[in-house]
C-alpha cells in the first residue's frame, strides 16, 4: 500500500515537512489541477501538491500566468481538495492578487477557504511584511523566488536567475528575510544548482526546487511535464511516463527518484 494511502498515516502538515528537512529526507511536490490527478498523487505518496497558476498555460491555453484570476484558482483548488485528503495542498495566489497587504489577506482567505493548507506568492524581501501578516493570522505561506513567472515582463523572459554574484547575494538575502518573516516553505525556480544548495543550507525553512539542482530539500514538477504533455518541455523536467508506462507508475517513479537522489540529474540543472 502506498504510504499516504495507509489509513494509519496522518495527513501531511508543515511539521511533517520540517521533520523531513531536519532528517535530511527529500520530499516531493507535483503541480496539478484536478480531482482525479490529486487522488492519484495521494495514492503514490506525493507529500505536497501545488495548484499552480501554471494552469493558465497547462490547462487554459494562455501564453503566461498573467491572465489567471482568483476565480480560476478557486475552482481548481476546490477540485484538488476534493480529490486528495492526505497531501498538503498549496494554492497559488494569482498575478496582482497580493499587490497590497490588504488584498493579500482577503485573497489568501479565499484560497484557504477553497481547501488549500498554504498559499504561495512570488517575490523577494518586499513580500516579508505580507508573509508576517498572514502567518500571524494563521495562514502558512510559501514564498517563490528565482524565476518568478508573474514577473516575466520585468525579467525580460523565462530566464535562469541568480547567475551574477550580486543577483546570487540578493536571492540569498531574500530567502533569509522571508524565512525570518515566517514563510513555512520556499520555492526556488531556475537558479544555479550551487546557489540553491547554499540557500537550502542557510535557512531552516524547507526549500522546494524546480530547475535548482538536486540539493534542495524537495522537488516540484508540473504534472504535464511528468506525463510528457508539454510540446517543448523545459530542460529541468523529465517525462516519467515513457519508462513507467502509466500515470500511477510515472508519479511513483518521480517520487522514488527524488527520494533516492536520482532526479534531478546534473543535466536538469544550471551552472
Ligand atoms: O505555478 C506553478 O506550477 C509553479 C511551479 C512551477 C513551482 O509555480
Amino acid at each position: 500500500m502506498a504510504y499516504l494511502q495507509d489509513p494509519l498515516v496522518k495527513p501531511v502538515t508543515i511539521h511533517t515537512l520540517q521533520k523531513l528537512k531536519a532528517q535530511g529526507e527529500k520530499f516531493t511536490c507535483v503541480a496539478l489541477y484536478d480531482a482525479p490527478m490529486a487522488a492519484m498523487a495521494e495514492q503514490t505518496g506525493v507529500e505536497t501538491v501545488l495548484v499552480g497558476d501554471s494552469l493558465g498555460m497547462t490547462v487554459l491555453g494562455y501564453d503566461s500566468t498573467l491572465p489567471v484570476t482568483m476565480e480560476h484558482m478557486l475552482y481548481h483548488v476546490e477540485a484538488v481538495a476534493r480529490g486528495n485528503k492526505k497531501s498538503l495542498i498549496l494554492g497559488d495566489m494569482p498575478f496582482m492578487s497580493y499587490a497590497t497587504v490588504e488584498l493579500a489577506m482577503h485573497n489568501a482567505m479565499r484560497i484557504m477557504q477553497a481547501g488549500a493548507h498554504m498559499v504561495k506568492m512570488e517575490g523577494g524581501q518586499w513580500l516579508a511584511p505580507t508573509v508576517t501578516m498572514l502567518a500571524e493570522r494563521g495562514i502558512p505561506v510559501c514564498a517563490h523566488l528565482g524565476l518568478t513567472p508573474q514577473s516575466v515582463n520585468k525579467l525580460g523572459g523565462f530566464k535562469v536567475q541568480g547567475r551574477t554574484q550580486k543577483q546570487a547575494q540578493t536571492l540569498l538575502n531574500d530567502a533569509q528575510a522571508l524565512a525570518q518573516a515566517g514563510a513555512d516553505l520556499l520555492v526556488l525556480e531556475c537558479v544555479p544548482s550551487e546557489l540553491a544548495k547554499q540557500i537550502s543550507e542557510a535557512v531552516a525553512t524547507p526549500v522546494i526546487g524546480i530547475g535548482a539542482g538536486k540539493d534542495t530539500d524537495a522537488q516540484v514538477l508540473v504534472v504535464n511535464d511528468i506525463l510528457g504533455l508539454t510540446p517543448k518541455p523545459p530542460k529541468f523536467s523529465k517525462n516519467f511516463l515513457v519508462e513507467a508506462g502509466d500515470i500511477a507508475g510515472a508519479l511513483t517513479q518521480y517520487v522514488g527518484d527524488v527520494k533516492a537522489g536520482i532526479f534531478p540529474a546534473a543535466e536538469h540543472g544550471f551552472e
